[in-house]
This record gives structure tokens, C-alpha cells and sequence, in this order.
């Protein structure tokens, strides 16, 4: 029987790359920059399966051009570089690799609060730059953490797990926000669920864990920071297109708040002329919150037997979309 045919858009670990080489006609794009849109397109063509990862747009243009495509399994917990309804009402099965990243992306969270709060990144920059003359009793003055307060900003997993972080390390108050109650995390951490208005107010630090959608888009924006306090650290490891990032430059230009955290940017990566990025009082990462090597092939692994799975026609390990099932392309 002939393997099927599909298409990986770039090197993924062993750990999920050998099982899809070995049981699929494997086309893998091995360049370390994304494939362009035409060459996604023209490749795609004659698939049955795609393994995308989140720089690639899964659109309707793409799924019409593939007329065989079953699934697409996508090297991410998130999956906003898909147009699920279109592949749904096209029968296209769509996996992600939620559950695997949970703590890697909660450490990288919490490592931006307390880097952007004690001005870490800063400090490192002063010393390199040979501007360290003498222990300064007024210099590189930052934010307490122990005790202070918490918004958490969607409290579905890597909200709860950096929730978790911050009440049992750092004995903070835990204030959320999410459409959905967590009664686990009010529960075990004593978490409260708040209007947004509120957690604006009265959080230390607020850190983001939502999905992007078209109702959360933007949603940081100057009239978010203006509610902030100024003493406020802000960090996002979600979705760049959550925050308008103007706002936040003119936020912590004029010191509205006192600094961001972000591992995700709008667009990614950030233009040359982004005003955070010359902002002292900003850290920005290459979007790495996931970038530990278990976490890393354990995604690998889940978008493998996604990928297999809807080949086969099976349920999917991590499914986003099973209410395809009744009309999937076979
Ligand atoms: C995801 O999985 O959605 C992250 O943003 C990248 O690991």
C-alpha cells in the first residue's frame, strides 16, 4: 500500500520526525525560515496530511488548494494560525499539543515577572556596557515579589500553573479573569475570580494566558494600562495580537506602569523599528516560552500521532476539532 503523501514545514525533533519519515511519504522543509506562502501552497497540493507549525496560515486558500488534505496537525497548544470552522466544514481533522508545555511556558512566564521586576536584563546590559563603578544604595531599584498580588489573565492550564507559582513560592494573592470559573485554582489557590476592571486595578503583576480570538484581540490596550498601577509588571506569553503595542511602549515610556515581560510579539519577529524593543524597561524573547527539551519532543511526539491518526482515520490524540468526525475527508 502507498505511504501518503504529506508535508512538514520545518524540522521538528527526532522524537516525532522519525515515526511521520517512517510511515509517510515525508516532504520536510528543512530551511530554518518558514516556507514562503507560494511554496506552502504548491507543496500542499497533493497531500493528505500537513504538519504546520504556527508561523504557517491554514486558511481556506490552502485547504482549497488541497483537495486530499485530512488533516493538519499543528507543532503548538494554540492554533490561531488556523481557520478551524474552514477545515471543519472542509472535513479537515486539526491536532494541536496541549498538556506538554504547561510548566516550560509557566517558568518562562514566571521568569519574565521576576527578571522585569528586579530589572534583570537591564542591570546585565549596565554591567557589560562597563557602566558598574560602585555598589549604588540608589541604583537598579526594582519591585518586590513575596506577597504582593497576582492577575492572572486566563486560568485554564498555564494560567493555573503559574498561579501555582506564585501562591506557593511567592505567597502571593491570586486574582483571574477567564469566562470560565477554575474551581481548582480557587480551591488550592485560593484564586479569585474577578472582573477584568478589577484585576487591572489592584494586581502587582498581571500575566496573560488567553486565547487570541476576535474578542480578545487587542484587549491590552492604553485604556487596559491606564487602570493599571504604576508600579505594575506586565507580561505576555500567549499571543502578541493581545496587546496593542503601542500602547504598552507609550505605557512604559512615560512610566505608567513600571515594566513588561513579553515572549510573544505582533508581528513575530518584532519590525526594526518596534518602539519595546529600545525600551530599557522591556524584555522581549523570541517567543521560547516551550523551548525545553522535554517539552520540545513531547510536542513533537503528540503532532506524530495526530498526524498518523488522521491519516488513519482514527480519533486523534489532541483533537481541536472532533465534531468533524461525522464528515471527515477520507
Ligand atoms: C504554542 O504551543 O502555542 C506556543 O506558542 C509555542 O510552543
Amino acid at each position: 500500500m502507498q505511504k501518503p503523501k504529506v508535508f512538514v514545514t520545518r524540522l521538528i525533533p527526532e522524537a516525532g520526525l522519525k515515526t511521520i519519515v517512517e510511515h509517510c511519504q515525508a516532504d520536510v522543509w528543512r530551511d530554518p525560515l518558514p516556507p514562503p506562502r507560494d511554496v506552502l501552497l504548491e507543496r500542499v497540493r497533493e497531500c493528505e496530511g500537513l504538519l504546520a507549525l504556527l508561523t504557517d496560515r491554514i486558511d481556506p486558500e490552502l485547504m482549497d488548494r488541497a483537495p486530499k488534505l485530512r488533516v493538519v496537525s499543528n507543532y503548538a497548544v494554540g492554533f490561531n494560525n488556523i481557520d478551524v470552522p474552514a477545515a471543519t466544514s472542509r472535513g479537515i481533522c486539526i491536532g494541536n499539543t496541549p498538556g506538554v508545555l504547561t510548566d516550560a511556558t509557566a517558568d518562562m512566564a514566571f521568569a519574565l515577572l521576576i527578571s522585569a521586576a528586579r530589572r534583570i536584563v537591564e542591570s546585565q546590559r549596565y554591567a557589560i556596557e562597563g557602566k558598574w563603578k560602585t555598589w549604588e544604595p540608589l541604583g537598579h531599584i526594582g519591585q518586590d515579589l513575596a506577597g504582593r498580588t497576582v492577575g492572572i489573565v486566563g486560568m485554564g492550564r498555564i494560567g493555573t500553573a503559574m498561579a501555582r507559582r506564585c501562591r506557593l513560592g511567592w505567597d502571593m494573592r491570586v486574582l483571574y479573569y477567564d469566562v470560565h470559573a477554575n474551581a481548582d485554582a480557587e480551591r488550592e489557590l485560593a484564586a479569585q475570580r474577578v472582573e477584568l476592571d478589577v484585576l487591572l486595578r489592584q494586581s502587582d503583576f498581571i500575566s496573560v494566558h488567553t486565547d487570541l480570538n476576535d474578542s480578545t484581540r487587542g484587549m491590552f490596550n492604553a485604556a487596559a494600562f491606564a487602570k493599571m498601577k504604576h508600579t505594575a509588571v506586565f507580561v505576555n506569553t500567549a499571543r502578541g495580537p493581545l496587546v496593542v503595542e503601542h500602547d504598552l511602549a507609550d505605557a512604559l515610556r512615560t512610566g505608567r506602569i513600571f515594566a513588561a515581560g513579553l515572549d510573544v510579539t505582533d508581528p513575530e519577529p518584532p519590525k526594526a523599528d518596534n518602539p519595546l524593543l529600545g525600551l530599557p524597561n522591556c524584555i522581549v524573547a523570541p517567543h521560547i516560552a516551550s523551548a525545553t527539551v522535554s517539552s520540545r519532543n513531547a510536542m513533537a511526539e503528540i503532532a506524530a500521532d495526530n498526524l498518523l491518526a488522521g491519516l488513519a482515520g482514527e480519533k486523534l490524540r489532541a483533537w481541536v476539532n472532533p465534531e468533524v468526525a461525522a464528515n471527515r475527508r477520507r
